[in-house]
């Protein structure tokens, strides 16, 4: 079944389709596009009521991590969104090697001042126990990095689950891609989210709770090209600007000789760009797990379930309809915030 599943409206009395807020914690491992999928979240108040933000390890360290995190809400003063550090390794196995896909600070190397906003003390397990358990309506996880958080959550507190309205994941890689028909930007068919932590991204997909799934395909058809670098600089300008675009421009040499792109590889964003617009993109339900078992050369991979018995719970996204619509409302995200930041 192939539809536009959307979230974020619905109708009112009169017939007539209207936005709300959606309510949103987002669970990352804050290198660059995690930081910069926060700071969208921080641009749009009109439409995303951002709650906390949990860390994970993933493209650094949990504490560099929850840095970067601290980092983005200084752009918001007065926001109140607090940070709380998460799970240091994944869930069943051994850390693994990352990439370092942004450096060492995460940041592309970008500087940036030390955060102003200090994380809470409270672990982010608790933190992500307490607040599904006091919600009132259920609530939107968007989750950029390993998902160790929200396994141990869910395999902690399964009555839970009805607190979450969806689960909103960059993860995977469904089809081959690029001249070298790659699944996977870690190994040749692993993504690097669902490689750093398989057990908890197939125990995820398959918890119950509905998952919206933005794999590696669809994050390729997103790119930061010559072109939106110059209308990025006219929009942005310095300070703030310089450093987003600096950001957004660190992996451009990553992927290059694998997957030869005319620029850096928009991943995260899209999760953030969907609840602001879901008519750009379109998917279809299918039951997926991810490969656990540790002594594949295939761990992590993500792969169809031909044995599903049960109603499929993640809708697999595939097609990026306009992206320059989607660039144009990243920029207009960060509009209000650099104003703040100048
Ligand atoms: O494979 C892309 C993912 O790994 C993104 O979440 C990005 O942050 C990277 O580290
Ligand atoms: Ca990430």
């Amino acid at each position: 079944m192939e539809d536009n599943f959307s979230m974020t409206s619905e109708d009112d009395s009169s017939g007539q389709t209207v936005k709300r807020r959606i309510s949103i914690i987002h669970d990352g491992d804050h290198g660059g596009d995690d930081f910069i999928t926060t700071l969208m979240a921080l641009g749009r108040p009109d439409i995303i009521d951002l709650l906390g933000i949990t860390t994970c390890h993933g493209n650094i360290p949990v504490e560099v991590a929850t840095q970067n995190a601290c980092l983005a809400t200084d752009y918001k003063p007065g926001a109140n969104v607090l940070v709380y550090e998460g799970a240091s390794k994944p869930w069943k196995i051994d850390s693994k090697q990352g990439d370092n896909a942004f450096g060492e600070n995460g940041l592309g190397g970008v500087e940036i001042p030390d955060p102003i906003t200090q994380p809470s003390e409270i672990p982010a397990f608790e933190w992500l126990k307490q607040i599904l358990q006091e919600a009132s309506s259920p609530i939107t996880i968007c989750a950029t990095g390993p998902m160790t958080n929200l396994a141990l959550l869910i395999d902690a507190a399964p009555e839970l689950k009805s607190k979450i309205e969806s689960i909103v994941v960059m993860g995977g890689c469904l089809s081959p891609i690029g001249p070298k028909g790659l699944q996977g930007n870690i190994t040749p068919f692993a993504e690097f989210n669902f490689y750093m932590d398989p057990d908890a991204a197939d125990f995820v997909l398959n918890c119950g709770v509905k998952v919206i799934l933005f794999p590696m395909d669809l994050t390729h058809q997103f790119v930061f090209t010559s072109p939106r670098q110059v209308m990025a600089a006219e929009r942005l300008g310095d300070g703030l600007g310089e450093k987003i675009i600096q950001i957004m421009r660190a992996v451009e040499d990553l992927d290059q000789p694998s997957f030869d792109l005319e620029g850096a590889v928009f991943h995260d964003e899209n999760v953030l760009l969907y609840l602001l617009d879901p008519d750009l993109y379109r998917g279809k339900w299918m039951n997926l797990r991810v490969v656990t078992d540790s002594e594949s050369e295939r761990h992590g991979q993500l792969v169809i379930d031909h044995e599903a018995s049960t109603e499929a719970k993640v809708y697999l996204v595939d097609r990026l309809l306009n992206s320059d619509r989607a660039f144009e409302l990243m920029l207009d995200a960060f509009a209000p915030l650099i104003r703040r930041s100048e």
